[in-house]
Formats: C-alpha cells, sequence, structure tokens
C-alpha cells in the first residue's frame, strides 16, 4: 500500500483550492462588483449587460469548484475518516454548509437566472435583490466551512 499522506495533501489542496475559487467569486460578485455594477446605471435601470455577461463567465467557475469540492471532499474522508466526535461533527457540519451552498447555487441557475433574462429593470431588481441575499448566505456558508477546514487541521490533535 503507498504511503497516504501525500495523497492526503495533494486532495486537500485541491480541496482548498476549489473553496477559494467558488467563495470567491461569490464574494468578489456579491461584495464588490454588485454595489459598483448598480451605481453605473440609472436608479431606474438594471445592469443587465454586466450582470448577464458575469454570469456567463463565473458559472463554468463555480460549478467546476462545486464538482472538485464534492470529489475532493469525499476522497479526504474516504482517506482519513474522522476518528473522533469532534472530527465527526466537523464533517457533519461542512457537509451541511456545501448543502445550502449548492442549494442557493441551484435556485440561482435554474430560477432566478432564467427569469431574469426576460424581466423588466424593476423585476430584475426584485429578483436580484433576493439572489444578492441569498449569494451572501452563500459566501458565509462557505467561510464557516472553510475556518471548520483550517480549524480541524490544528484542533484535532486537541479534541
Ligand atoms: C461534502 C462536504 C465536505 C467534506 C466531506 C469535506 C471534507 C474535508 C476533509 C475530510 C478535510 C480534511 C480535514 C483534515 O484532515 O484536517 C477538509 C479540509 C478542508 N475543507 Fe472541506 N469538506 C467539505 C466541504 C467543504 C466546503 C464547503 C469548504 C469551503 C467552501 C471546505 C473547505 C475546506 C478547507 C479550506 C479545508 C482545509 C484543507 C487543508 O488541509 O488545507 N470543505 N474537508
Amino acid at each position: 500500500m503507498p504511503p497516504v499522506e501525500p495523497l492526503i495533501g495533494f486532495f486537500a489542496a485541491t480541496h482548498a483550492v476549489a473553496a477559494a475559487v467558488w467563495v470567491g467569486a461569490v464574494f468578489m460578485g456579491s461584495v464588490i462588483d454588485w454595489p459598483v455594477a448598480r451605481a453605473t446605471v440609472e436608479p431606474h435601470q438594471f445592469p443587465f449587460r454586466f450582470i448577464v455577461g458575469q454570469g456567463h463567465r463565473v458559472f463554468v467557475w463555480v460549478y467546476a469548484g462545486i464538482a472538485i469540492l464534492l470529489v475532493s471532499g469525499a476522497v479526504l474522508l474516504w482517506l482519513a475518516p474522522p476518528q473522533t466526535p469532534f472530527e465527526s461533527t466537523l464533517a457533519a457540519l461542512k457537509v451541511l454548509a456545501l448543502a445550502v451552498m449548492v442549494g442557493n447555487t441551484l435556485y440561482g441557475s435554474l430560477r432566478t437566472w432564467p427569469n431574469l433574462q426576460f424581466a423588466t429593470a424593476e423585476e430584475a431588481k426584485f429578483l436580484y435583490r433576493g439572489y444578492m441575499i441569498r449569494a451572501y448566505i452563500t459566501c458565509s456558508s462557505g467561510i464557516f466551512a472553510i475556518v471548520l477546514g483550517a480549524l480541524g487541521r490544528h484542533l484535532k490533535a486537541v479534541f
């Protein structure tokens, strides 16, 4: 049996990069870009071209991030299964965070996004308000999961 530590290191690094790309994209889109995009149009308008263009470009990165995070997380669990109740709790909380993030992302892609294509500026502003609230929840859940991932490594020896 080959040594397992390098494999764990490889998948942990892949997992961390996928988390950074996904959470970073949602952070950028909601906290940085949206207020600036909104300020570039009149109050009765909606920045359709920017939002649709950004959506098309970010789509592939977000879904690649989700797929890689899921697969690498599952492989890490398989290579180094939780040994204590503390580790099991961390893993369960992370699965929960991921479920919230994926649920919000799918809702955005399958419900908000198609409706946005045919919306008036007023309707788009209303749709985007909900979309942004879900983006903040996704981003916070992602940061929470990143903190759990980093904490787990250092607190394992203590609990
Ligand atoms: C199905 C859901 C998930 C599973 C099963 C999972 C599993 C794991 C496992 C087993 C580790 C290694 C812990 C260790 O050995 O110390 C880990 C680390 C980590 N996880 Fe997750 N995870 C999941 C979701 C997430 C999410 C949603 C994020 C963030 C968006 C995330 C971010 C991280 C980070 C940053 C690390 C630290 C990597 C490192 O060692 O440097 N994980 N995860």
